[in-house]
């Protein structure tokens, strides 16, 4: 049986990889954070007790800023494979907390990979890199494009990029990155902007909310469907050389166009309801984001099934039904179509 250490377990890409992983029959431990309440929402669902004999999930309290901790765990359990997805990860924050976002996202990473080094184990190393790094280089961005990062916490993850590289150049470490455009799902954290615009419809919509207050709608992402990058992961690792990749649909969209879309698909005008305010701006902006991922469909013949408005659906359908609002609704329908047999079990 495969053993993976997986750093960020209670994210959205931390949860999903976890039960991927779990369905392809790995033993998984991850750390999770001391907190004052409980922060493993997302994975409560395929967590079972550890003194249980077909318990294959075991949690560790640790956290990126200690690395003696994680390194006792790596010693401990000598994982085949580790998917590094912790990071203060979100963008605007990076700017109110820039020495702790360098300490986390960047440092966190080199910590993780001096322990793999001087365990001397034969572990594989996922860093899960950014299109953030891109920053202000012309899109389409690939695997050759420039980094000209516009944020602390793209700056950081520079910074990381570049010592898994380091590793895998200077010690053979199996070290890849990962340079994932955005991805969301319905377990997406409701601070980013598509999950806050689709939480907000089902607030409105049940008159708990008025207005959405949102920050700059014009920068363009690349936006995809968690689960199927969570997959693109596992493949990374699987691959005979380590190696870097550029992971995205190629599908380029304004924030003022999820906005639209998602607004529309429930019957609202999006003009009526959505005010801005300034703080929700950004000192630097990313403005234009979209992939060239032809590197990695030609390695793994990769190709995404859910696109933009596929995707806008899915999750204004799970934020309407977590409100009690809907059952079943279009974007519900196309996932049952595409993944007649998924692996993940919950939104
Ligand atoms: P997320 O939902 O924000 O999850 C971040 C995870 O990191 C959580 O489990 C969090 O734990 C953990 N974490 C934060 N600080 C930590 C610390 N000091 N020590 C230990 N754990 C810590 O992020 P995500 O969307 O799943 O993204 C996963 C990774 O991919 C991140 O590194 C992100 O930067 C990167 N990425 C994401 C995207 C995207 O579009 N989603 C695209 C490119 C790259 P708590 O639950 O305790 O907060
Ligand atoms: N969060 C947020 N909140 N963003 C807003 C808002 C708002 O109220 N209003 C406008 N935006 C704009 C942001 O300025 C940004 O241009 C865009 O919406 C997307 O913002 P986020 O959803 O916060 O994502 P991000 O692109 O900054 O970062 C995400 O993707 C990166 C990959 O490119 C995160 O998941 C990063 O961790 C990830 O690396």
């Amino acid at each position: 049986m495969k053993r993976a250490f997986v750093t960020g377990i209670t994210g959205q890409d931390g949860s999903y990889l976890t039960e991927f992983l779990l369905s392809k029959d790995y033993e998984v431990h991850g750390i999770i954070r001391r907190a004052s309440t409980f922060n493993t929402g997302r994975i409560d669902h395929i967590y079972v007790d550890p003194h249980e004999p077909n318990a294959r999930l075991f949690l560790h309290y640790g956290d990126l800023s200690d690395s003696e901790q994680t390194s006792n765990i790596l010693y401990n359990i000598k994982p085949d494979e580790v998917y590094h997805l912790a990071a203060q990860s979100h963008v605007k924050v990076s700017f109110n907390m820039p020495e702790y976002t360098g300490n986390v996202t960047g440092l966190g990473t080199v910590r993780l990979l001096e322990s793999i080094r001087r365990s001397g184990n034969e572990t594989k190393f996922y860093q899960a890199s950014s299109s953030e790094m891109f920053g202000r280089t012309a899109s389409p961005q690939n695997e050759e494009s420039a980094f000209s990062p516009t944020s602390p916490y793209a700056v950081a993850k520079v910074y990381a990029y570049w010592m898994a590289k380091n590793y895998r150049l200077g010690y053979g470490l199996f070290a890849c990155n990962g340079i994932l455009f955005n991805h969301e799902s319905p377990r997406r954290g409701e601070i980013f902007v598509t999950r806050k615009i689709t939480m907000a419809i089902a607030s409105i919509i049940a008159k708990k909310q008025q207005y959405l207050y949102l920050g700059n709608l014009e920068p363009k992402r690349d936006w995809g469907f968690a689960p199927e990058y969570v997959e693109v992961m596992w493949k990374i690792l699987q691959q005979e050389t380590a190696d870097d990749y550029v992971v995205g649909t190629g599908e380029q969209h304004s924030v003022r166009e999820f906005v639209d879309q998602a607004f529309s698909y429930v019957g609202l005008k999006w003009d009526q309801y959505v005010r801005t305010d300034p703080k929700y701006f950004r000192p630097t902006e990313t403005e234009d984001l979209v992939a060239d991922s032809r590197k990695i469909k030609k390695t793994i013949g990769w190709a995404p099934k859910i696109r933009f408005s596929e995707l806008v659906k899915i999750m204004v359908d799970a934020d309407l039904r977590r409100a009690g609002l809907a059952t079943i609704g279009e974007g519900d329908e196309f996932l049952r179509k595409q993944f007649p047999n998924r692996w993940w079990k919950t939104d």
